[in-house]
């Protein structure tokens, strides 16, 4: 693939989203970067084919809004992007609100496929460069063959609940440390994360905390919630330690299987998520870290 070569001026530059369901995120992204938003038409063939065609000649970079949730979507995705090319655009940034798979970002048994390698690799062959918010790792965008750029959302939630009174952020693994600290540093909080090990695709067990949480209101943040799993067993443990009050937020409010019953029943006061996901917990808006993370990818 030639090289991505950033565009010098926004002029010309268009929002794109692949389907009518992004067209929300769509806007919002365009308003943000100060661009002209042009929404892709869609349909499906009564065998179920999916079909898109973009309204209009794209002369320059377009940022394509892709919805990469599994599996029907992605290819959508691909297909607006070809779409993309046939209508003229020579530069593709692709942003996505949501990057699915990038929890298997290796194998961790002897021949499993290694999911987000095989995405980001078909993505590297339609779009030039791919800009998101809060994957599973930084390093998973490795797997895209062009300019990457990841934001963080910790801005937002922190600016979501600066009035909560948040006394400590807790990360529910060490590997999601680093965004319990982005968001306690914005609160101007303590921060610390919790000991999880995995059972199951449904279970997880997490080891007491050790710090002193009675009366406290925590505030446990993670990129992803998708059965509930992890953050019903921290709510209900520190709970347990006597904890007054605890608020979760996610970037990705996968929210699979009952897994917000499963939140409000472990007790959480609150549940919040952005809108990359849409649901009835996204009182945050993705689309100004979107923009950071478009902006930086088109910048190299
Ligand atoms: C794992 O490392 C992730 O950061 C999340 O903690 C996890 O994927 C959440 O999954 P669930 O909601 O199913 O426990």
């Amino acid at each position: 693939m030639d090289e991505f070569k950033p565009p010098t001026s926004l002029d010309g530059l268009m929002i794109v989203a692949t389907a009518p369901q992004r067209s929300a995120m769509g806007e919002s992204l365009a308003r943000e970067l100060g661009v002209r938003y042009v929404e892709l038409t869609a349909e499906r063939f009564p065998d179920g084919e999916y079909h898109a065609r973009v309204p209009e000649r794209i002369d320059g970079t377009a940022v394509l809004v892709g919805d990469l949730r599994p599996d029907e979507r992605i290819l959508e995705t691909v297909v607006g992007a070809d779409a993309l090319r046939e209508a003229g655009a020579d530069e593709i940034v692709l942003a996505a609100p949501y990057l699915a798979y990038g929890r298997q970002d290796r194998a961790f048994e002897p021949g499993e496929g290694v999911s987000a390698r095989a995405l980001l690799r078909a993505l590297s062959a339609n779009a030039d460069a791919f800009a998101t918010v809060d994957p599973h790792t930084d390093g998973v965008l490795d797997h895209f063959d062009g300019a990457t750029s990841a934001a963080t959302a910790a801005q937002e939630i922190a600016t979501h609940l600066a009035d909560e009174g948040v006394d400590l952020v807790l990360a529910p693994d060490a590997g999601a440390r680093d965004r319990a600290e982005q968001v306690a540093d914005h609160l101007g909080c303590p921060f610390d994360h919790l000991e999880k090990h995995r059972k199951s695709a449904h279970e997880v067990e997490i080891e007491p905390h050790d710090a002193d949480v009675t009366g406290q209101t925590v505030l446990v943040v993670d990129d992803i919630v998708a059965t509930g799993g992890t953050m019903s067993t921290a709510t209900r443990q520190l709970l347990d330690a006597g904890a007054g009050r605890v608020l979760l937020a996610a970037t990705h409010g996968v929210f699979a299987d009952g897994a917000l019953k499963r939140l409000d029943d472990a007790g959480a006061e609150t549940i919040l998520a952005t809108d990359a996901i849409p649901s009835s917990a996204s009182a945050i808006s993705l689309a100004p870290a979107l923009a950071r993370a478009a902006r930086r990818a088109r910048s190299g």
